[in-house]
Formats: C-alpha cells, sequence, structure tokens
C-alpha cells in the first residue's frame, strides 16, 4: 500500500500521540516534524525517521507531502491552519481550532475554500460507549432527547501558564463536550449560562481561567444540557454522560481501570477509573486518526470537522463571556 506522506506540527504532547499513531499505520508515513523546540522536535523526528525543521514552510513545500497534523499549541493553530489549506493539505487540527471564534471561523473559510479535508481533534466522538449512546438516540430508542448531562473532571492540570496557552478550561476541555452535546442532541446551539471561578489554584484567575464551572447550553430542539467541569479530582480522570429522553435515558458510564473487586466482611472494594486523559480515551486517538486517512483516500467528506470545531469554539467563546458577566449570553451562529 502506497503511504501517504505526513508532516506533524508539534511535538509536545498530543504530537507525540499522533506520531505513535502515525508510525503504527500501514497507509502513513511521516515525513516531518515541524516544532519551534528543537530538542522536542529532533527527538521526536529521530525516534520515526522523520525529517526535523522549525520552518513549516519548509515541510509544507515538500512535494510529496499530502496530509498534515496541526498538534502545536492553541495560539498557532489558525497561522498553522492558514498555511495548510493554502498549500492544498488535507488537515487534522486539534481542538480547539484557535483562541478565538474570528480565527476559527478564518480557518473555515480557509479550508472551504481549498476544498481540503479537514478533520477536526474531537476524538471523543470515536469512543465506543459514547457512539453507541449516540447511535442508539439516533435509532429512537430514548426519544427525542430532553436533557443531557457531561461530567468532565480532570486528574490534574497544567500549569496556569500552559493551561491558558492551550485555551483554558472552558475552550481546551470544553470544546470535546460541547461537541458530544450538540452530536448527541442532533440540534444546534442557541444560548448558553456558565458560573465558574478558581476554587482551589488562584493562579488561573491571572490567566482570566478558571478550575471549576458548570455550564447550562440550550438548544433550537428546546433541549438542554448542564456541563460540570473541574482541573482535579482525588481519584482519577472522571468522565461521563448522560442523555434522557422521552421514552428512556442512556448513560456512557465510568470505565474501571480494571474488573476487580475484593469482598471482605461487610465491605466490597472495587478497581477505580483510570489515572489519566490518556488511559482513558486512548483508542480514541487511533479511531480518529483512522477515520481521517478514510476521508483524505476517499476524498471523502471527515466528520467531525472544522465547522463542528467552529460550532464549539463558538460555544466556548459565549460560555466564557456568560461567566465573565453572570449573564446567559446568545451563541453567534451565522457562520453556518
Ligand atoms: N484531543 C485531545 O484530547 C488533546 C489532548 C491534548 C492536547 N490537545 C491539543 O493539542 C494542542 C497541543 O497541546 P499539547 O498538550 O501537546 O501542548 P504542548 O505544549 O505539549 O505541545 C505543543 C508544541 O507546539 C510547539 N509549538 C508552539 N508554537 C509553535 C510554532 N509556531 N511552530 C511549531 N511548533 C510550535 C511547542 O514548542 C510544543 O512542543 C493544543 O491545542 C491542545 O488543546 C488535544
Amino acid at each position: 500500500m502506497d503511504r501517504i506522506a505526513v508532516a506533524l506540527i508539534g511535538a509536545g504532547v498530543i504530537g507525540r500521540i499522533h506520531a505513535r499513531n502515525l508510525a503504527a499505520r500501514a497507509d502513513a508515513r511521516l515525513s516531518w516534524v515541524v516544532d519551534v523546540d528543537a530538542a522536542r522536535g529532533r527527538e521526536l523526528a529521530g525516534a520515526h525517521g522523520a525529517r526535523y525543521t522549525t520552518s513549516v514552510d519548509e515541510a509544507l513545500a515538500d512535494r510529496d507531502v499530502r496530509a498534515v497534523v496541526v498538534g502545536s499549541s492553541t495560539d498557532v493553530h489558525e497561522a498553522h491552519v492558514l498555511a495548510c489549506a493554502a498549500a492544498g493539505m488535507a488537515i487534522y487540527c486539534e481542538k480547539p481550532v484557535s483562541d478565538s471564534l474570528e480565527g476559527a471561523r478564518r480557518c473555515v473559510d480557509a479550508v472551504r475554500a481549498a476544498g481540503v479535508v479537514a478533520a477536526i481533534g474531537f476524538n471523543r466522538r470515536f469512543d465506543a460507549s459514547h457512539r453507541e449512546v449516540h447511535d442508539r438516540i439516533a435509532a429512537g430508542e430514548i426519544g427525542p432527547v430532553e436533557l443531557l448531562h457531561l461530567v468532565s473532571r480532570s486528574a490534574g492540570s497544567a500549569s496556569p501558564a500552559d493551561a491558558a496557552r492551550a485555551g483554558g478550561l472552558i475552550r481546551e476541555k470544553g470544546t470535546h463536550h460541547y461537541d458530544l452535546a450538540c452530536w448527541l442532541a442532533r440540534s444546534e446551539p442557541v444560548e448558553v449560562y456558565g458560573s465558574g471561578g478558581c476554587l482551589f489554584e488562584p493562579g488561573y484567575a491571572e490567566f482570566g481561567d478558571v478550575d471549576t464551572a458548570v455550564l447550562v447550553l440550550q438548544f433550537v430542539s428546546g433541549a438542554r444540557a448542564t456541563f460540570s467541569f473541574s482541573r482535579r479530582t482525588a481519584y482519577g480522570f472522571d468522565e461521563t454522560l448522560e442523555v434522557f429522553g422521552a421514552k428512556g435515558m442512556l448513560q456512557s458510564l465510568r470505565h474501571r481501570e480494571r474488573g476487580v473487586a475484593l469482598w471482605q466482611g461487610p465491605r466490597v472494594s472495587e478497581s477505580g477509573i483510570h489515572g489519566g486523559w490518556y488511559d482513558r480515551f486512548a483508542p480514541t486517538y487511533v479511531a480518529a486518526l483512522a477515520a481521517f486517512f478514510d476521508a483524505v483516500r476517499g476524498g471523502t467528506a471527515m466528520s467531525p470537522d472544522l465547522t463542528d470545531g467552529l460550532r464549539a469554539q463558538a460555544v466556548a467563546e459565549a460560555a466564557r463571556e456568560s461567566i465573565a458577566t453572570g449573564k446567559p449570553v446568545a451563541i453567534e451562529t451565522s457562520w453556518n
């Protein structure tokens, strides 16, 4: 099978995950690693027999390269997506699309104009349990969706400065979950109300960020979704969702790390949940990349795509405004 040559921008946490998953594919070849951090970039490129550069343009000028994974810091996604679109590359962009709604819109405009495949890294959609909930809603098992509840509490978080560069809690973590809610509700978001603060790390406030938040999101259909976010737990990476409809309720439950229970006297002690997000969701990064390669090979549309990224970004920006003002905020939908 001919291998699609890929450039990877960003050799950090997510870049290393994508590099490993690309290396495991028979139809892909990691040709370039681009990073402004030479030590990181060189090490990752060396580990996969790829070339290293600090210049996105140099990698994009390689006529063999057909696809780019954008795994750089959120605040430079826009520059990288625009360069990739101009070069006619298929793009897999990590979430969030950008650090602003305008930036995300410019990215979507550029990929639409270029007509390239443009995936967004909403890997949660590829989780087997979340996807089964989606498919059973689509099959009508619980009737029209009325309420959704999504919980995401990280086991621990980056420093306030690093977390801010990633986009802050409401964008960085939130976009995964607004996308899931829209996908499951099968409706467009219209208004969001959020409340958040720094309950355990005042340092986040210096960057206009929060460590704890709750949101209420309203859809055109009338359905409501609630979100419960935290940057730390005392018991592992905690993520669940449930969807309530007229004919029943579907849940994507907590996954235990192992299926072991100790029964002793009047107590039962069971295995806990995964220690971190990667342990819980590792297979979803592989599946999301597989869907991207199917789209690139088949010349078909990717789902989720950058427009899904823009929708989630619109929710995120409205949620940030709501938390700052204490008022519900209408969601900008003129992009659709
Ligand atoms: N889908 C997911 O579940 C998931 C998980 C983690 C991170 N992410 C996203 O991936 C992105 C990166 O996150 P991370 O945790 O890997 O961050 P990171 O800080 O570990 O890595 C980012 C890398 O980008 C590089 N970089 C910054 N500016 C650059 C530029 N101009 N040109 C080239 N390289 C540049 C940095 O040097 C760094 O090596 C973020 O947008 C984040 O939200 C997504």
